[in-house]
């Protein structure tokens, strides 16, 4: 029931009418027994100060923030987590003293996923295809799960280089220069928006020579479930899984911060159950 405690969070992007944020939060409120409401807002680009400032006003406990306001939000914030720095982006606000503080928890839910599927690696030179938004945080993360280096490949290998080139670990590639990759057993995270619903039959590279180089990965796309990428490492023997988890688990960690507690195992997995229902129907 809503009554004059009741919390409230909520998204700030453009466009919103797709997230499955709110359906996520709201879950979770449910399932901890939480008496907080999570919406989401459509906010055009320029207009996230003055939100901000309102919200802040109002008591408006949390936020999370995706495209386009992953960075042009920073300017606006009193205070940002230190990882949240390093990567360049958040998606989290947490009402604070004086404004909102600006957390990043894509890394670690991303770092939560790989740890949950088994995946260790540490010390090895890893594969990530992609250079867009989703990267800046997957590579953070790698980096952060103690991996020796990243080959980086992207379509445009100019992006790619104007961003991750200054790290003397990554080597950046073009998609179709995997074979400059040597030998096999790599883990690979796929994180372009190629094999996104509807175009599902796409993937980022369709040789089965770079697949076969492949023995775990991650395509942090999660509709479909099973991706034309996930799909082709799984014909030449790979593991391969989503990134419904990830979603889930960055939406844990967001939580965690806008209420200051942890979510049972438990709700973890009643609110994965629900996921799937809804973004895949019942199966
Ligand atoms: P996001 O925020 O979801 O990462 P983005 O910033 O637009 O979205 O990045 C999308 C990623 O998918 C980029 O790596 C993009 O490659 P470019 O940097 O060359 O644009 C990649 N991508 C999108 N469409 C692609 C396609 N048809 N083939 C190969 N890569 C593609």
């Amino acid at each position: 029931m809503i009554d004059g405690s009741t919390g409230v969070c909520a998204l700030l992007g453009d466009p919103v009418e797709h997230t499955l944020s709110p359906f996520i939060h709201n879950s979770l409120a449910e399932c901890e027994k939480i008496n907080s409401v999570y919406t989401a807002f459509r906010v055009r680009r320029g207009d996230t100060g003055t939100v901000l400032k309102g919200a802040g006003a109002m008591g408006i406990r949390g936020f999370n923030v995706t495209v386009p306001h992953k960075e042009d939000v920073i300017p606006y914030l009193c205070d940002i987590d230190e990882e949240a720095a390093k990567i360049g982006a958040v998606n989290t606000l947490c009402l604070k003293e004086g404004g909102y503080k600006g957390y990043n928890t894509d890394a670690a839910g991303f770092m939560r996923e790989i740890r949950e599927c088994g995946f260790d690696i540490r010390g090895e030179k890893v594969i990530m295809l992609g250079a867009g938004g989703a990267a800046n945080a997957v590579l953070h993360a790698l980096y952060s799960l103690g991996v020796s280096g990243v080959y980086i490949l992207n379509r445009s290998v100019e992006r790619a280089f104007e961003k991750f080139g200054g790290d003397k670990r990554n080597r950046i590639l073009s998609l179709s220069d995997y074979e400059e990759i040597e030998g096999d057993g790599y883990f690979c995270v796929q994180c372009t928006s190629v094999g996104l619903f509807p175009d599902t039959g796409a993937a980022p590279i369709e040789e089965e020579g770079f697949y076969k180089k492949i023995n775990r990965a991650v395509d942090i796309i999660y509709n479909p479930s099973e991706t034309a990428f996930m799909k082709r490492i799984k014909q030449v023997g790979g593991t391969a899984v989503n990134g419904l988890d990830m979603l889930l688990f960055q939406a844990v960690e967001s939580f965690r911060l806008f209420h200051d507690r942890d979510v049972s195992e438990s709700t973890i997995d009643l609110v994965r159950e629900k996921l799937k229902e809804r973004v895949y129907g019942r199966s």
